[in-house]
């Protein structure tokens, strides 16, 4: 990867500028990038709306978006700067009018264009072809698009062929914020620099990984989408697979985008179908009902604004997933999500195996395997448990359980953690695509989500309940107890 400080100015289009994606996380991380210093000078940021505004209303959105989101002091200094960069341009996408007055603030010439879609996927058509038809699209113009990428492999496949009639894929750039996430990156660093983690990093020492991505949040009044989505299209269909395919991938020769991908859809490849066959073996399914959330009464799902009572989709997933391949067979992955879980926590446990012979039955009747929990968020770091010997001169020799504990915020004291957006905008403006989702992924990852879809539409029974502000169903505690183990707490 290029050094990220380094690329030629953009004008950087956000359609749906307006939107809650844009003034949430956009905006806010905009101007993170603007206040570390990493905005080219040059590079502008032009909303597109279909909203009757202007540039100045366009810059007091974001001055509110701001106050109310970034959840610290404005630096005036920095705004003054970011405020300069920004501009409106009101765009109905169905005027091809619209989109010439767009272009007419575009400078194509000193500028490359990254258009961020942050609007329903349904309107990814009209936008491309807008751009096309009003001259636009160059070699040089990026197209961004958030996740989710359709709903099925059918209309993910839709969705890229609409868009690749005007972009080739090296100027797709598909988004998982995830992928930005700095402990994501690390997982590259921690399994390809450092060899203990590489000779020991295959069925032969691991015993099973878990994967646990846990929200203390519900649906944040996104009925109508989450609905229709459910956590497995939300969560495990892109971010758990991303995370599962940066664990378990082969070396990759280099961190080139072609390199780093290949390995990944090898792995996607890999994963054992789920279908009607071994779906409830599997895969449990789970929905929130009302408890609390750090002693906060919270409401049910299906208690949420506009909910639909008689609504069958999960707000929680377990389920165990097998890679056939030769690196990983017999070594289950549990993966688990879920909304409204007793407190936010992406961590990742490798546990190894037992040892096959005990010398130290004074401590323990059974040796406690190894583990490495690789925490993602919040509290960013790395801990290794182990055994050792209890200082004492008198006796056997006692053991007891101990952790090598990193922790990135004291590790790396003067270095900031960027969020995910803050880097993934960063890199699509420079052109590095390493760390954007290519098309074969994600309809490799629909292509394995649609058969468990398939298969849990087949089943009589509705999610399980579990009482909001708990780790989810008892059934994810069985889905593990039955092959002898427990979920990491
Ligand atoms: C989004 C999902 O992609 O990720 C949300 O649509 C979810 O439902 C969010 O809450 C979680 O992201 P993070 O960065 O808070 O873990």
């Amino acid at each position: 990867m290029n050094d990220i400080t380094t690329y030629k100015p953009c004008d950087l289009v956000i359609f749906g500028a307006l939107g809650d994606l844009s003034r949430r996380m956009l905006l806010i991380s905009l101007y993170k990038l603007e206040e570390a210093g990493l905005l080219e000078p040059d590079t502008r940021v032009i909303g597109v709306d279909r909203i009757v505004q202007d540039s100045p209303g366009f810059i007091e959105v974001t001055r509110k978006s701001l106050e109310e989101f970034l959840k610290r002091a404005i630096e005036e200094d920095v705004w003054k700067t970011f405020s300069a960069r920004l501009a409106y341009v009101q765009v109905d996408i169905s005027n091809l009018d619209d989109f010439k007055k767009l272009g007419e603030v575009l400078d194509q010439k000193a500028r490359v264009t990254v258009n961020y879609l942050a609007i329903p996927p349904s309107l990814f058509k009209s936008v491309c072809q807008g751009l096309n038809k009003a001259n636009l699209v160059t070699k040089e113009t990026r197209i961004v698009m958030e996740k989710p990428i359709g709903h099925d492999l059918a209309s993910s496949r839709e969705i890229n062929d609409t868009v690749g009639e005007v972009f080739d894929d090296e100027q797709t750039y598909r988004i998982d914020h995830y992928l930005g996430k700095e402990t994501v990156l690390n997982l590259l660093a921690l399994r390809f620099a450092n060899s203990i983690f590489t000779t020991n990093w295959s069925h032969s020492t691991i015993d099973h990984i878990q994967i646990t991505v846990a929200e203390e949040v519900g649906i944040e009044g996104r009925w109508d989408y989450f609905d229709k989505a459910g956590q497995l299209r939300d969560m495990l269909q892109n971010h758990l697979l991303q995370i599962l395919t940066f664990i378990a991938m082969e070396p990759p020769a280099s961190l080139d985008a072609k390199n780093i991908h290949s390995e990944k859809i090898k792995v996607l490849q890999a994963l054992r179908p789920i279908t009607g066959e071994n779906v409830d073996d599997t895969t449990v399914r789970g929905q929130y009902a009302a408890g609390y959330i750090k002693g906060n009464a919270v409401p049910g799902y299906l208690e949420e604004d506009g909910a639909n009572t008689e609504s069958a989709t999960e707000s929680f997933v377990a389920m165990r997933v097998d890679i056939d391949n030769w690196r990983w067979a017999g070594v289950p992955f549990y993966l688990r999500t879920g909304k409204r879980l007793s407190y936010k926590r992406t961590e990742i446990v490798v546990n190894f195996k037992q040892l096959p012979h005990n010398i130290f039955k004074d401590s323990y009747r059974s040796l406690p395997p190894n583990k490495l929990i690789i925490h993602l968020q919040p509290k960013e770091g790395v801990e290794i448990e182990m055994l050792n010997k209890v200082p004492g001169i008198d006796g056997a020799i006692k053991l007891q359980q101990t952790k090598l504990d990193l922790s990135f915020f004291d590790a790396f004291k003067n270095k900031r953690v960027f969020g995910g957006y803050e880097r993934l905008l960063l890199e699509a403006m420079r052109g590095n695509i390493t760390l954007f989702i290519s098309r074969e992924e994600t309809e490799q990852a629909w292509t394995w989500v649609d058969s468990i879809l398939k298969a849990w539409s087949n089943l009589s029974d509705k999610p399980k309940p579990y009482p909001a502000g708990t780790w989810g169903p008892n059934a994810a505690d069985a889905l593990l107890a039955r092959d002898g183990r427990t979920w990491e707490e």
